[in-house]
Order: C-alpha cells, then structure tokens, then sequence
C-alpha cells in the first residue's frame, strides 16, 4: 500500500498535524477562487521549513507522486489546486507509481521575512508570506513594495514570483519579475537553489531567478524571495468619467511619465459593484478611470475635465480605489451561472478597437453579465462574462480573437490549466518546444504540478 507508506513519510517529516486527509480539512485547499476548478489529493501538506520541503519533494520523486504548491489559492487560472483526477495518459509511467491522488503542498506556513538591509533596500521573505504581511513590514522601514493587487491580504510573495503577477502599479514599477532579485526554491529531486544573494550585477549564466519567475509551481517549489524595495511616492488620485477607451488613453497621456496607476472599469463593472456594495458611482459615464498621478498637479488644467474627482482624503481614496479593486468579488457574489474570467493584453495602439471587438464579440444569446475593466496603459483587460452552462468555445472565440489583435492571452495571472491548450495562440511552436525542453529538463518524473502550462 504505497499511498499509505507516502502518508506515514510525510507526517514524519512535518508532524501528523500537518499532513491533513480528511475530505472535510482539505475542502478550502482543493478548489480555486474561482470555483471552476475542483482537485483530487491525497493528502494536504504544510511544511514550515525548506528542508521540509526538500524532504517532502525527494519522498514524492520516489514514489512518482505528483505535487501542486498553493500559496494564497488566490490564482485565476486553476494552478493553484491539483488535477480533477488521474487522466489516463499518464499511466504510460510505471502503473505502480501513479496510483493515488496528488499532494497539494501548502506554503502557508514559509512565512519568514529576514535579512532585511536599508542599504540596498532588499529583504527576503518567506513564499508563504502574503503582500499584505510585506508592506507592513515595509512601511516600518519607510519604504513601499513595488506590486499592489487587490488580493493582498491572501496572495503570498511565493505565488506572486510564480505567477509573475502584475497588478495596479506595473506602469510605474514592472511586473513582480522586476522586483525579485533572488530566489530559494526546491526542484523536483529535493535539491535546494539558492539565488538570494541579491547582488545588483551577476552575469554568471542563465538567470534561474527569473527562470522561476513565472513558472507557476512546473519547475521548483519556491521557499524564499529577495525582493528589492522602493523609496514611497507621493501621489494624488483622479477619477475621471469618459465616453471611451480612446478618451481614456487621451486623458491619461495628458499625465504621461507621472502615473502610477491607470485603471478603467466600465459600466457593467461600477453597477455591478455598486448594487453589491452600495459604492456610489460617481459619474454617468461609459468607462471611469483611475489614475494615481505623482508630483505636483496643475488644478487650472484640471478645471477643464467636467467629470473629474480628485481624491482629498484617505478616506475619499479608499471608496474610489474599492470602486475598482471590488469589481472581482462582486461579480462572482452577483453571477449566474459559469463564470469566465479571461486576463488579456494587447497592444496600444489597437486597445480600443480590440475593446470594441470584444463587445461585439460578446454581445449574443447566453452570454451575460458581460463586464470589462483593468490595467488601461499596460493594454490589459480583465473580461468577465458568465454563460448558463461551461462553454468553452466562446472562449476560445475570445482568445482568438486576442491573437489577432497581437495580444497575450495571459497579460497577467498566468496560464494555469485553463489556458494551457491555448498557449499556442500566444506563444510559436518553436518556443513551446523550448520551453517543454526545460521542463522536461528540470522535472524528467513530471511531478510538478501535471496540467498546468502545458496539455
Ligand atoms: P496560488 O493561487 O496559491 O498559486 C498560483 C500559482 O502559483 C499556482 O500555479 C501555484 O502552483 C503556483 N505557486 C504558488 N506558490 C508557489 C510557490 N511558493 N512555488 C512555486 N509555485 C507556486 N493577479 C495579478 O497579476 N494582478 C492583479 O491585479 C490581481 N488581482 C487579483 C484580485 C483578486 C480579488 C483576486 C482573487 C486575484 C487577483 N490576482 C491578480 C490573481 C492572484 O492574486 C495572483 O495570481 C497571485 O500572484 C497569486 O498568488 P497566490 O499566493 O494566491 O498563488
Ligand atoms: C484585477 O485587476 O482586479 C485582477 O487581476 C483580478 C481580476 O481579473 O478579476
Ligand atoms: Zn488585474
């Protein structure tokens, strides 16, 4: 009885009080925020060292057990849990090895933060530690983390590297790939890598940092990250009310080079938070866009946008910014049906047709709830739309059509499992084959969580 030699193996080495089995305690860990995705596992682990994790990943490559890290389970794209269950076509590895569910291995317990140092401004940080838990510790020190996303209070750093999130300040700061400057991370044979040396010039090879960077749990567990922080900016925010995307690009080119934030959410967006949330919304517009604006702003020239806002207080801020960070929660409290949540970026100089398109696109029988907003001026939307039952067709419509526009089907949240047979739509043949070649190179067994990235 294998799966029973693997369970006792495992609470040997992070204590019976961390190895959970009951369907009743692993409920929460085995489905995704989404609720699209549903997993099987074995067991549930919560290690709270790296050697843990190192012992837990060499007793998996032994037995040919598949693994699933989980950090904050905030992800939108179906990574963070296991597979619904054993497909076939991996049975062509020795029967025997393959017999029983996945471990989904929990980072929330890798939640150090250490080796803070004012000099450089870096510090390392635990995986399982969330964004919230780090711009605490910042703020202490008088410095701020570059990415900010409205999940802050579960996404751990660890899914952040992973995922290589982006966020609300990637116009101003770069993706969370632009903030790692180390990583510590077990690979599928239990060997520990370390990167966490920080150092601003290290041209020795391939740059396994930012290997990891976005790998979404295929290649290593990560256990740490060294993150390089930033000195706080001042900044104002503006909430402008406007008819289009093309009004919104012109009104947030007038602040070009100061912005720290452009968001747009459109109408079905702010109705839908303000029926669930009772936000008022401040103007009878199409689309309403937020900027965080730095330096010193000239009112005169503001006097000229009928529908603007500018936030006064801390408090006027918080009811602006909830306008746009609640759109995700609302409508999944308001949906109906199947959600989609579809993260895609395109270039600017086509961002309003292909948001035109998408309208068109999306305007037919069974589709409602169609709502769309994010990341204006790093061409990336959010689309959500709910259908009656799972259609993936129209998804597959969506991210065509995406493709033609010569935009990413992932601007931000990953592949995951629900685009991975999509990835050729944003990546050439030759580049998959690249990248199944590192994987293939660094995980030969395959048991860094099956199913995501790739089919
Ligand atoms: P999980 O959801 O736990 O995991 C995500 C993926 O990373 C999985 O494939 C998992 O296997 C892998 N993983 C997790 N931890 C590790 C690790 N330590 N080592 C290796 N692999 C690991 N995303 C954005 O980019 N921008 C946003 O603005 C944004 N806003 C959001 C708002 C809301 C309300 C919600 C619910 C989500 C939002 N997200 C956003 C998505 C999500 O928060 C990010 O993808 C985040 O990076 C996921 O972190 P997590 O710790 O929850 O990771
Ligand atoms: C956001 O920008 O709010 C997120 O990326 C979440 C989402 O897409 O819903
Ligand atoms: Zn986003």
């Amino acid at each position: 009885m294998a799966d029973v030699a693997v369970l006792l193996a495992l609470q040997e080495i992070v204590g019976a009080e961390q190895v959970l089995t009951s369907s009743s305690t692993m409920a929460g860990y085995l489905v995704d925020w989404t609720g699209n995705f549903h997993g099987v596992a074995l067991a549930v682990v919560r290690p709270s060292t790296t050697e843990e994790v190192s012992a837990i990943i060499r007793l998996c490559s032994q037995y040919g057990v598949a693994v699933t890290t989980q950090g904050g389970n905030t992800g939108l794209v179906g990574g963070s849990v296991p597979r619904a269950e054993m497909s076939e076509e991996n049975s062509n590895m020795s029967s025997m090895r393959y017999h029983f569910g996945d471990i989904l291995l929990s980072t929330a317990y890798l939640c150090t933060i250490e080796d803070f140092d004012p000099n450089s401004g870096q510090v390392t940080v635990g995986a399982g530690s969330t964004l919230l838990a780090l711009q605490q510790f910042v703020v202490g020190h008088g410095l701020e983390f570059g990415v900010d996303l409205a999940a802050r209070d579960s996404a751990t750093i660890g899914g952040m590297a992973a995922t290589n999130a982006g966020g609300i300040h990637v116009i101003a700061n770069g993706m969370m790939r632009k903030q790692v400057v180390g990583v510590e991370a077990v690979l599928p044979s239990g060997e520990i890598v370390s990167t966490l040396r920080g150092l601003a010039k290290d041209n020795t090879g391939y740059d396994l940092t930012q290997l990891l960077c976005g790998s979404e749990g295929t290649l290593a567990v990560i256990t740490k990250v060294r993150v390089q922080l930033h000195r706080p900016v001042v900044t104002q925010l503006l909430v402008f009310g406007v008819d289009s995307i093309t009004v919104a690009l012109e009104t947030a080119a007038g602040f070009a080079g100061n912005i720290s934030s452009a968001e747009i959410i459109d109408r079905a967006s702010v109705e839908c938070v303000n029926r669930v949330t009772g936000i008022p919304i401040p103007f009878d517009s199409a689309i309403h866009l937020l900027l965080e604006v730095r330096g010193v702003l000239d009112f005169d020239a503001l006097a000229q946008h009928d529908n603007l806002i500018a936030a006064v207080d801390q408090a006027d801020r918080g009811k602006l910014w909830a306008l746009r960070e609640r759109v995700t929660e609302s409508c999944a409290i308001e949906q109906v049906g199947v959600s989609h949540k579809l993260d895609v970026s395109f270039p600017q100089s086509v961002l309003s047709d292909a948001y035109l398109a998408l309208c068109v696109l999306l305007e037919r029988d069974g589709v409602t709830q169609v709502v769309i907003f994010g990341h204006l001026l790093d061409g990336n939307f959010h689309v959500f739309f709910t259908t009656p039952a799972a259609d993936h067709e129209i998804e597959r419509e969506v991210l065509e059509l995406v493709a033609r526009y010569g935009g990413s089907i992932s601007a931000e949240h990953g592949i995951g499992r629900m685009k991975a047979e999509h990835l050729h739509l944003s990546r050439s043949q030759t580049e998959i084959a690249m990248m199944k070649a590192v994987k293939e190179a660094i995980d030969p067994l395959g048991i860094m969580n099956p199913g995501v990235l790739f089919i």
